[in-house]
Protein backbone atom coordinates (compact mmCIF):
# COMPACT_ATOMS: atom_id res chain seq x y z
CA UNK A 1 0.00 0.00 0.00
CA UNK A 2 1.72 3.47 -0.98
CA UNK A 3 -0.39 6.41 0.37
CA UNK A 4 0.29 9.68 -0.87
CA UNK A 5 0.63 12.61 2.22
CA UNK A 6 0.47 15.98 0.61
CA UNK A 7 1.10 19.25 1.60
CA UNK A 8 3.75 17.97 4.72
CA UNK A 9 5.88 21.40 3.59
CA UNK A 10 4.59 24.23 3.07
CA UNK A 11 5.86 25.98 0.16
CA UNK A 12 7.97 28.37 2.00
CA UNK A 13 9.40 25.26 4.46
CA UNK A 14 10.88 23.82 0.87
CA UNK A 15 12.50 27.31 0.07
CA UNK A 16 13.97 27.14 3.04
CA UNK A 17 15.42 23.47 3.54
CA UNK A 18 16.39 24.20 -0.43
CA UNK A 19 18.56 26.94 0.87
CA UNK A 20 19.88 24.81 3.68
CA UNK A 21 20.49 21.74 1.75
CA UNK A 22 22.17 23.66 -0.66
CA UNK A 23 25.17 25.20 1.22
CA UNK A 24 25.64 21.57 3.06
CA UNK A 25 28.38 19.28 2.34
CA UNK A 26 26.81 16.25 0.44
CA UNK A 27 28.76 12.83 0.40
CA UNK A 28 28.53 9.72 -1.38
CA UNK A 29 25.39 7.87 -0.97
CA UNK A 30 26.60 4.57 -0.82
CA UNK A 31 28.20 5.48 2.91
CA UNK A 32 24.55 4.44 4.17
CA UNK A 33 24.30 1.36 2.10
CA UNK A 34 23.90 -2.22 2.86
CA UNK A 35 26.51 -4.26 0.61
CA UNK A 36 23.85 -5.45 -1.99
CA UNK A 37 22.28 -1.92 -2.31
CA UNK A 38 25.94 -0.60 -2.55
CA UNK A 39 26.10 -1.93 -6.02
CA UNK A 40 22.78 -0.30 -7.21
CA UNK A 41 23.29 2.78 -5.40
CA UNK A 42 24.62 6.49 -7.06
CA UNK A 43 23.53 9.60 -5.52
CA UNK A 44 25.14 12.15 -3.21
CA UNK A 45 24.08 11.90 0.61
CA UNK A 46 24.37 14.09 3.78
CA UNK A 47 26.20 12.50 6.14
CA UNK A 48 23.97 11.48 9.23
CA UNK A 49 25.58 13.50 11.51
CA UNK A 50 25.88 16.69 9.44
CA UNK A 51 23.94 19.38 11.43
CA UNK A 52 22.05 21.09 8.56
CA UNK A 53 20.98 17.04 8.44
CA UNK A 54 19.83 17.15 12.16
CA UNK A 55 18.06 20.44 12.06
CA UNK A 56 15.71 19.74 9.13
CA UNK A 57 15.29 16.24 9.77
CA UNK A 58 13.59 17.31 13.62
CA UNK A 59 11.72 19.91 11.38
CA UNK A 60 10.33 17.06 9.31
CA UNK A 61 9.27 14.87 12.87
CA UNK A 62 8.00 17.66 14.25
CA UNK A 63 5.76 18.51 11.70
CA UNK A 64 4.83 14.90 10.67
CA UNK A 65 3.47 14.71 14.55
CA UNK A 66 0.81 16.62 13.61
CA UNK A 67 -0.21 15.15 10.35
CA UNK A 68 -3.03 12.46 11.03
CA UNK A 69 -2.57 10.75 7.91
CA UNK A 70 0.47 9.57 8.37
CA UNK A 71 -0.01 8.73 11.64
CA UNK A 72 -2.89 6.83 10.85
CA UNK A 73 -0.79 5.15 8.01
CA UNK A 74 2.35 4.43 9.67
CA UNK A 75 1.13 4.01 13.75
CA UNK A 76 4.55 4.91 14.47
CA UNK A 77 6.74 3.42 17.51
CA UNK A 78 10.00 4.78 16.50
CA UNK A 79 11.02 7.07 14.08
CA UNK A 80 14.53 7.22 12.20
CA UNK A 81 15.97 10.85 11.71
CA UNK A 82 15.50 11.49 8.26
CA UNK A 83 18.45 11.77 5.44
CA UNK A 84 19.03 13.31 2.67
CA UNK A 85 20.05 12.47 -0.82
CA UNK A 86 20.20 14.37 -4.00
CA UNK A 87 20.41 12.74 -7.35
CA UNK A 88 21.84 14.55 -10.86
CA UNK A 89 23.20 14.10 -14.08
CA UNK A 90 22.68 10.17 -14.36
CA UNK A 91 22.45 9.01 -10.91
CA UNK A 92 20.09 6.60 -9.93
CA UNK A 93 19.39 3.46 -7.58
CA UNK A 94 18.68 0.24 -8.81
CA UNK A 95 15.95 -2.51 -7.28
CA UNK A 96 16.76 -2.81 -4.01
CA UNK A 97 15.66 -3.56 -0.47
CA UNK A 98 16.41 -1.48 2.58
CA UNK A 99 18.20 -2.98 5.60
CA UNK A 100 15.68 -4.47 8.12
CA UNK A 101 17.48 -2.64 10.93
CA UNK A 102 18.62 1.15 11.36
CA UNK A 103 20.95 1.91 14.46
CA UNK A 104 20.21 5.87 15.46
CA UNK A 105 23.13 8.20 16.88
CA UNK A 106 21.89 7.40 20.21
CA UNK A 107 22.41 3.41 19.79
CA UNK A 108 18.97 2.47 18.99
CA UNK A 109 17.76 0.00 16.71
CA UNK A 110 14.61 0.91 14.34
CA UNK A 111 12.98 -2.46 12.30
CA UNK A 112 12.39 -0.13 9.31
CA UNK A 113 9.09 -1.72 8.46
CA UNK A 114 7.59 1.39 6.61
CA UNK A 115 9.48 4.35 4.32
CA UNK A 116 9.00 7.44 3.84
CA UNK A 117 10.15 9.78 1.11
CA UNK A 118 9.54 13.36 1.25
CA UNK A 119 10.23 14.88 -2.28
CA UNK A 120 12.17 18.60 -1.90
CA UNK A 121 12.14 19.26 -5.37
CA UNK A 122 9.03 19.83 -8.01
CA UNK A 123 8.43 17.38 -11.04
CA UNK A 124 9.49 20.07 -13.85
CA UNK A 125 13.12 20.21 -12.11
CA UNK A 126 13.84 17.09 -13.66
CA UNK A 127 13.33 14.20 -15.74
CA UNK A 128 13.38 10.55 -14.54
CA UNK A 129 14.34 10.24 -10.92
CA UNK A 130 10.88 8.32 -10.58
CA UNK A 131 10.06 5.97 -7.51
CA UNK A 132 9.30 2.71 -8.46
CA UNK A 133 8.31 0.71 -5.69
CA UNK A 134 6.73 -2.88 -6.54
CA UNK A 135 4.18 -4.71 -4.65
CA UNK A 136 1.51 -7.48 -5.20
CA UNK A 137 0.37 -5.44 -7.84
CA UNK A 138 2.88 -4.58 -10.03
CA UNK A 139 5.25 -1.55 -10.00
CA UNK A 140 4.03 1.93 -8.69
CA UNK A 141 5.66 5.18 -9.83
CA UNK A 142 5.66 7.98 -7.45
CA UNK A 143 7.39 10.89 -8.36
CA UNK A 144 5.66 14.10 -6.62
CA UNK A 145 5.63 17.89 -5.75
CA UNK A 146 7.95 19.36 -3.45
CA UNK A 147 6.63 19.36 -0.18
CA UNK A 148 4.82 16.34 -0.56
CA UNK A 149 5.74 12.61 1.09
CA UNK A 150 4.79 8.68 -0.12
CA UNK A 151 4.88 6.57 2.54
CA UNK A 152 5.31 3.14 1.56
CA UNK A 153 5.87 -0.40 2.51
CA UNK A 154 9.55 -1.32 4.05
CA UNK A 155 9.25 -4.84 3.03
CA UNK A 156 9.50 -3.76 -0.63
CA UNK A 157 11.40 -3.71 -3.51
CA UNK A 158 11.93 -0.47 -4.99
CA UNK A 159 14.09 1.85 -7.16
CA UNK A 160 15.12 5.54 -8.21
CA UNK A 161 15.19 6.11 -12.02
CA UNK A 162 18.39 7.19 -13.48
CA UNK A 163 18.00 11.26 -14.13
CA UNK A 164 18.33 12.69 -17.28
CA UNK A 165 18.10 16.36 -16.57
CA UNK A 166 18.10 19.04 -13.81
CA UNK A 167 18.33 17.57 -9.62
CA UNK A 168 16.27 15.63 -7.80
CA UNK A 169 16.41 16.61 -3.92
CA UNK A 170 14.43 14.23 -1.20
CA UNK A 171 14.27 13.80 2.41
CA UNK A 172 13.90 9.74 3.32
CA UNK A 173 14.05 7.67 6.38
CA UNK A 174 12.22 4.72 7.72
CA UNK A 175 9.39 3.98 10.91
CA UNK A 176 9.56 0.86 13.31
CA UNK A 177 5.77 1.16 13.84
CA UNK A 178 3.41 -0.39 16.03
CA UNK A 179 2.39 -2.78 13.65
CA UNK A 180 4.71 -4.70 12.02
CA UNK A 181 2.83 -6.00 9.61
CA UNK A 182 2.30 -4.88 5.95
CA UNK A 183 -1.28 -6.35 5.73
CA UNK A 184 -2.31 -5.99 9.26
CA UNK A 185 -1.27 -1.78 9.15
CA UNK A 186 -3.17 -1.49 5.75
CA UNK A 187 -6.54 -2.61 7.13
CA UNK A 188 -6.37 -0.40 10.39
CA UNK A 189 -5.77 2.01 7.72
CA UNK A 190 -8.39 1.53 5.47
CA UNK A 191 -10.91 1.20 8.97
CA UNK A 192 -9.58 4.34 10.27
CA UNK A 193 -10.15 5.97 7.05
CA UNK A 194 -13.73 5.14 6.42
CA UNK A 195 -14.53 5.99 9.98
CA UNK A 196 -13.04 9.03 9.65
CA UNK A 197 -15.35 9.68 6.92
CA UNK A 198 -18.47 8.87 8.41
CA UNK A 199 -17.64 10.61 11.46
CA UNK A 200 -17.89 13.72 9.03
CA UNK A 201 -20.98 12.69 6.98
CA UNK A 202 -23.02 11.30 10.12
CA UNK A 203 -21.44 11.89 13.33
CA UNK A 204 -24.57 10.68 15.39
CA UNK A 205 -24.88 7.82 13.68
CA UNK A 206 -24.73 4.97 17.13
CA UNK A 207 -22.66 2.43 14.81
CA UNK A 208 -19.54 4.75 14.89
CA UNK A 209 -19.12 4.24 18.32
CA UNK A 210 -19.07 0.70 17.56
CA UNK A 211 -16.53 0.94 14.98
CA UNK A 212 -14.10 2.55 16.72
CA UNK A 213 -14.00 0.04 19.54
CA UNK A 214 -13.53 -2.60 16.89
CA UNK A 215 -10.52 -0.17 15.03
CA UNK A 216 -9.08 -0.22 18.94
CA UNK A 217 -9.27 -3.74 19.96
CA UNK A 218 -8.00 -4.24 16.81
CA UNK A 219 -4.77 -2.23 17.80
CA UNK A 220 -5.07 -3.87 21.01
CA UNK A 221 -4.46 -7.10 19.30
CA UNK A 222 -1.80 -6.21 16.92
CA UNK A 223 0.04 -3.83 18.11
CA UNK A 224 3.45 -4.04 19.90
CA UNK A 225 4.57 -1.47 22.62
NI1 LIG B 1 15.88 2.11 -0.51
Amino acid sequence: MLIHIPDVLTKEQVAQFRQALAGAEWGDGRMTAGYQSAKAKQNLQLPEGSPVARQLGEAILKTLARVPLFMSAALPAKVFPPLFNCYEGGHGFGNHADNAIRYMPNGEAVRTDVSMTLFLSDPDEYDGGELIVDDTYGPHSTKLPAGHMVVYPGTSLHRVMPITRGTRIAAFFWCQSMVRDDTKRALLFDLDTAIQRLTKDMPDHPSLVQLMAVYHNLLRQWAEV
